[in-house]
């Protein structure tokens, strides 16, 4: 995909509905008694991945485009698989399915492509374990393919080394199954959607500060509800916005849930106009539309408790750190070094081959502002590297060709589309 400059850029644009909302739509509404029905549903391929497992389950689902309809069978309605469940690129599928399957009464084998493979998983066998579950992953490094026979689970406290949503919902909704109360503990809280969800479908959550407590057998019940436009995706949008010369752009129906803003407090931090604009609350989880105006940025540093905010727009920050003024420092970041790629890597040497200095650390990078000359980079086939550096095309002296861009179908099928439509 080859990005031109761009002159101008102006208008309206909706993004997709919310990943992460989405996975957990499918998973709640399967488990739940009746039915499910969302609008505003991420018709992207992880989240396909998630739709297609259920199915092999016996649960119905229809998906026409961003309406989807789920046919709940109960907390013990799903049937064995048949065969491997594949969850595409998706850690999400993976890592919230293993809590599920971890209490079902037959065995499951989940697999994924080449980049779900290298992912850690130790992180949510360690703690299906300690409830009792029967959880094996593959070689030393206890990756996929995992292998999961249903037990009986009993109620753990777990304290997670890690920040991660993944891990604490997988705990928590195999908790839904286990004997007595089950709390996750986090070092700094993690996006909520699991909490909120669930709570709405009907299970007695309890949050206390960074902790979540769960009580097993729950009566989940199908709702109705509007999945938010996902703040990952704007993100991309907020970036281009700023950094265009001239630039305005309005970004419609966008979450922007405390836990998931770190990309809208970093703007502000780095001298960005972005101007929220009728805040409400739809399904649960706050929402607004931005206006995002051209800025000159400055340079900062990102890190800490701040981290989980932005985890998935660090490789887009790192995009507008290139061309701010002054250096940008990111650390307390060295998850970035699990996620679909290295994003750690795989970050600094795409800003490096545009001009930009980077240099890469244990736990994150440091960038020095600069400008982007064109040239050609790689996705490495991660959704969010193809659109963090479409962004730097647009500012670049000359084209920037991205390298399998087509990845971008993971979470915005119509990326490119709705980046061109704003380019008058
Ligand atoms: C997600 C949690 C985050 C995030 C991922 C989606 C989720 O991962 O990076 O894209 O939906 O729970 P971790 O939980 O591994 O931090």
């Amino acid at each position: 995909m080859r990005i031109d400059p761009v002159i101008k850029m102006h208008g309206t644009v909706t993004v997709p509905g919310d990943k992460s909302i989405s996975h957990r739509t499918v998973m709640l509404g399967a488990i739940s008694e009746g039915i499910t029905e969302a609008e505003g549903f991420l018709p992207g391929e992880d989240c396909l991945s998630t739709i297609r497992c259920f199915r092999q389950m016996g649960i119905e689902i229809t998906q026409e485009d961003t309406r989807v309809i789920i046919h709940g069978k109960g907390l013990h309605g799903l049937s064995a698989p048949g065969g491997m469940l594949d969850v595409g690129n998706s850690g999400t599928t993976m890592r919230l399915m293993s809590g599920i399957l971890a209490g079902q009464p037959f065995q499951s084998m989940l697999d994924g492509d080449e980049s779900i493979r290298k992912r850690p998983m130790g992180r949510v066998i360690t703690p299906l374990r300690e409830m009792g579950a029967a959880i094996e992953g593959t070689g030393e490094k206890m990756t996929a393919p995992l292998t999961v026979e249903g037990q009986r689970l009993h109620g753990i406290s777990y304290t997670s080394p890690v920040a991660s949503a993944q891990v604490k919902s997988c705990v928590l909704l195999a908790g839904l199954y286990a004997e007595g109360t089950t709390t996750v503990t986090e070092p700094t809280r993690s996006r909520d959607h699991t909490e909120r969800m669930l709570t709405a479908f009907g299970a007695d959550l309890l949050v206390d500060g960074n902790s979540v407590s769960v009580q097993p057998e729950p009566k989940l019940s199908g709702q109705k509800l509007q999945v938010p436009g996902d703040i990952s995706s704007a993100a991309y949008f907020i970036a281009a916005g700023l950094l265009v010369p001239g630039a305005e752009i309005l970004i419609k129906n966008v979450g922007i849930n405390p836990t998931r803003d770190g990309i809208l407090q970093v703007a502000c931090a780095m001298g960005g106009n972005v101007e929220l604009i009728s805040e409400r609350e739809v399904s649960g989880e706050p929402v607004a539309d931005l206006l995002v105006k051209s800025s000159l940025l400055h340079g900062t540093e990102v890190s800490g408790h701040m981290i989980p905010t932005l985890i998935d727009e660090i490789p887009v920050i790192a995009v507008m750190a290139a061309c701010a003024e002054g250096t940008t420092v990111i650390r307390d970041a060295a998850e970035l070094r699990v996620k679909e790629t290295d994003r750690i890597a795989t970050v600094t040497e795409n800003l490096q081959v545009l001009g930009i200095q980077a240099e890469a650390m244990p736990d994150g990078m440091v960038i020095h502002g600069g400008q982007f000359a064109g040239g050609t980079v790689n996705s490495f086939l991660d959704h969010r590297i193809a659109m963090a550096f479409a962004v730097a095309g647009l500012i670049a002296k000359s084209p920037v060709t991205i390298r399998d861009a087509e990845c971008v179908n993971i979470s915005y099928p119509s990326f490119f589309s709705d980046l061109n439509a704003l380019q008058k």
